[in-house]
């Protein structure tokens, strides 16, 4: 087997607990009623997705997509690819869409605008977590968690080369 950088905890399950019942009071404060369409965004928003729908005690409605910025290695590479594109139909829809993680900001501004083309009555953000400091593409969160540091984060479904998604805490790699 070969030997995984060591991790640390930046943010713990029972941290990350607090904020999603937190971002779920504010959903239903704003969607109770209205059957919004949640679009998470793979495959970095599974848990995230997960645990937050649990809290929604409202009818709403689960979609996904795949959405790729990143190659192998911690950089954007720069462009966006649709990989595995929605089922359902947007025009006329409440439209929350869940995010792992806002980093240089590439792939949620593409994805929000090609979403705004076809009509949603409305479109919001819900990321549970913001990396302000290398935004180079202006995003709104409308939702968000927390804003942590400049540093690579994997754990609670966020990955390096596809490792540590299984971790429930949101850790950062230990160098050396
Ligand atoms: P952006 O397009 O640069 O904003 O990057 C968005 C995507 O890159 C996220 O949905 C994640 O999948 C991935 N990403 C960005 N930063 C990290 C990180 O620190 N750890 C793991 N994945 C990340």
């Amino acid at each position: 087997m070969p030997v995984e950088p060591e991790t640390e905890v930046l943010l713990s399950r029972t941290e990350i607990a607090a904020a999603i019942d937190r971002l779920a009071a504010e959903v239903r404060r704003d969607y109770l009623g209205k059957c919004p369409l949640l679009v998470g965004i793979l495959k970095g928003s599974f848990v995230f997705m997960a645990d937050l729908v649990r809290r929604l005690d409202f009818p709403l409605e689960i979609d996904f997509v795949r959405l790729s910025s990143y190659g192998p290695g911690t950089e954007s590479s720069g462009q966006v690819r649709v990989v595995q594109g929605l089922r359902s139909p947007v025009r006329g829809r409440e439209v929350l869409v869940i995010e792992d993680i806002v980093d240089t900001g590439l792939t949620d501004s593409y994805f929000l605008e090609y979403l705004r083309k076809r009509r949603p009555a409305s479109l919001r953000l819900c990321s549970l977590l913001d990396k302000p400091a290398r935004r180079r593409f202006p995003v709104k969160i409308d939702y968000l968690g927390f804003s942590i540091p400049d540093r690579f984060v994997v754990g609670y479904g966020l990955d390096l080369d596809e490792k540590y998604r299984n971790l429930s805490d949101v850790c950062v790699l230990v160098e050396g």
